[in-house]
């Protein structure tokens, strides 16, 4: 978790660091700090709070500078407070740092350092990494490039740090092994940040670090330049500088209250450069740049698991549907984090879906870091292009829908689970799916954002049904079979936004138990589309009503009889059945939107989250 963000260059470097934390706080936002060099000294400063006030201060103290590094925190060890945040200072003053990621092994390294007389301020395991910089650097007379190699070749866990030191005003040292780190590469300058997000307004040109390397940006006569290394074998190589395609218009809000609503109505165009070039109907069949060459494999395959965290899990729960009716695979879904801990059964004939919005999931990283020890074949579904799940599966699916910047995901969702679909459709007809089943699918497909469009026109009822319900302290979603996962992801989107308790689950299982919480307190919301479950879904909700419950009906548009049973009635367009749950998502995410602004929250940003967990 936490966002990192450095420049060297000519430039004043606050107004770049600042800018670039206010882009990273997606990752991170209970603290913030920024270490400035000027003529051989720091200043530092860092306190509790979002990086709006950090940069207020710096503004109001002329802070300055052209060397410089910044952090927006998440905390891990040690609560958010002023002396927790980040930058790190060692105790003598030599070496300043900034940290994404955990040392795991810091209390051992802690105990040692105390021994020799270190002094800590801090609970973080960040501040025994400076000191340990420091020690070595004392200690062996060496440059801080190699003090920080050494000292990362005794910690273990994962980072993305940026170093600087006293000593060599002119250099930033860079490393990173679990969390991401790139580099901006303009002219005489460089910027280094968690993501792209920071640096594209400066330049297009980017190296993306690779776990296990460090990089050195060092002033030459004038001159930066810059040099990769590995941590451990200290072997070199050159840079591998790539070019961005982000625009700076798809990083602001256009004219929208806020991100979440922003990305809520953007979802006709996402879908649409999801769906755009992979669906060939004359042939009934999807095209997949990035699985061409694994064809084989993926006519191997007897089982599949997907996985993922949050609303990416359960968007693979529709996914688990559609790959078992449309391709006959056997499927399971696997949170990332239980993946990884479990025995792989037949593994060289299972292949690994994980899915991502950030690609940088901590606990889907280590998923399929261990679906690769065990042999099977990784597939990502993945939006941020070049993020670590994007670069370490076997291969890929990008989602295309442009940066997620609210924490809540609403637009990689409803591409996540049309890419399944798709995905189904592709591995369905390499096993017998017929070419006019795959194009009556795809066709649907097609139809898909035209129909979100519609949707979305219903926002203000959904804003007065928002604003009836948004004192409920509780809150039911329920669904069968496709819908049952879109339900669970309605229920995490409302839970997170508004902080409302809600409970997403199968409609059937709620008489098993569940239903004994229903009085005229407990609403509910039941996606009752018109599929194969409608009726089943018809008599949950009578259960319910039967119970005194309130209940709002997701339905079909022309359903004649649900506004005479439900107490609310929200209409989506008919689709098929496996596509009914991408519908339904729209007007789940505008209720929770609605709900908490009426609240009064911070959608964007809600408290004690983060838009990328980058830790297990
Ligand atoms: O970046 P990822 O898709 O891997 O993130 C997974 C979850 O952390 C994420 O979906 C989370 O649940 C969202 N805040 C839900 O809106």
């Amino acid at each position: 978790m936490c966002g990192i963000v450095g420049y060297i260059g000519k430039r004043e470097a606050w107004p770049i660091l600042i800018k670039g934390l206010e882009r990273l706080e997606y990752r991170g936002y209970d603290s913030a700090g920024i270490a400035l060099m000027e003529s051989g000294a720091f200043s530092v400063y860092k306190k509790k709070g979002r990086v709006a006030e950090l940069s207020k201060f710096v503004k109001n103290n002329k802070l300055s500078g052209g060397v410089g590094i910044a952090h927006t925190r998440w905390a891990t060890h040690g609560v958010p407070s002023d002396r927790n945040a980040h930058p790190h200072v060692s105790n003598s003053g030599d070496i300043v740092i900034v940290h994404n990621g955990i040392i795991e092994n810091y209390l051992a390294i802690k105990k040692i350092l105390i021994n020799k007389g270190y002094k800590f301020k801090s609970d973080t395991d960040t501040e025994v990494l400076a000191n340990l910089i420091e020690d070595i650097k004392k200690n062996t007379k060496v440059s801080v490039e190699e003090a920080v190699r050494l000292a990362l070749a005794e910690v273990t866990g994962a980072y993305a740090i940026l170093v600087l030191s006293k000593d060599e005003p002119g250099t930033m040292v860079v490393a990173k092994v679990g969390s991401p780190a790139v580099i901006g590469v303009g002219k005489n300058e460089f910027f280094i940040a968690s993501d792209a997000t920071p640096i594209v307004e400066h330049t297009k040109k980017v190296v993306y670090l690779e776990d296990g390397e460090m990089a050195t940006i060092e002033t030459k006569k004038d001159k930066l330049t810059l040099k990769i290394k590995t941590i451990l074998s200290k072997k070199t190589k050159s840079p591998y500088i790539q070019t961005l395609k982000t625009k700076m218009e798809e990083l602001e809000k256009g004219g929208f209250p806020h991100f979440m609503l922003k990305e809520i109505f953007e979802q006709p165009e996402s879908l649409r450069n999801t769906i755009r070039g992979r669906i060939i109907l004359e042939k009934g069949n999807v095209k997949f740049g990035g699985l061409e060459k694994f064809s084989k494999e993926l006519q191997n395959l007897k089982h599949l698991v997907i996985t993922g965290m949050g609303t990416a899990r359960f968007t693979g729960l529709i996914g688990e549907y559609a790959f078992e009716e449309l391709s006959g695979i056997p499927t399971k879904v696997e949170y990332g984090s239980e993946f990884t801990y479990r025995k792989s059964a037949d593994a060289q004939h299972t292949g690994l879906i994980a899915i991502s919005q950030s690609g940088e999931t901590a606990d889907t990283l280590n998923a399929i870091k261990k679906a690769k020890q065990d042999k099977m074949l990784t597939l990502g579904i993945v939006n941020v292009i070049g993020s670590s799940i994007a670069r370490i599966v076997d291969a890929g699916i990008y989602n295309h829908v442009g940066p997620e910047t609210a924490v809540a995901s609403t637009k990689a969702s409803t591409s996540q689970a049309v890419l399944l679909v798709m995905l189904a459709v592709y591995l369905g007809r390499m096993r017998g799916l017929s070419k006019k089943s795959g194009e009556e699918i795809l066709k649907e497909i097609q139809k898909l954002p035209e129909l979100v469009e519609e949707v979305l026109k219903n926002a203000k009822s959904i804003q007065k049904i928002a604003e009836k319900y948004k004192k409920s302290p509780n809150f039911f979603f329920l669904g069968r079979k496709y819908c049952a996962g879109a339900a669970m992801e309605g229920a995490l989107k409302l839970k997170e936004c508004s902080y409302i308790h809600a409970e997403g689950c199968n409609a059937a299982e709620l008489k098993h138990g569940p239903i004994s919480l229903i009085d005229k307190n407990f609403p509910t919301l039941v996606i009752a589309p018109a599929d194969s479950m409608y009726e089943k879904n018809k008599t949950h909700i009578e259960e319910i009503k039967a119970r005194g419950g309130k209940v709002i009906a997701l339905v079909s548009s022309g359903n004649p009889e649900m506004k005479e049973i439900a107490d609310d009635v929200i209409y989506i367009p008919k689709t098929l059945e496996m596509l009914t749950p991408i519908l339904a998502f729209i007007p789940m995410q505008l209720l929770a939107y609605y709900i908490s602004v009426e609240r009064g929250n911070d959608v964007d940003k809600p408290r004690n989250l983060a838009k990328s967990v980058t830790v297990e």
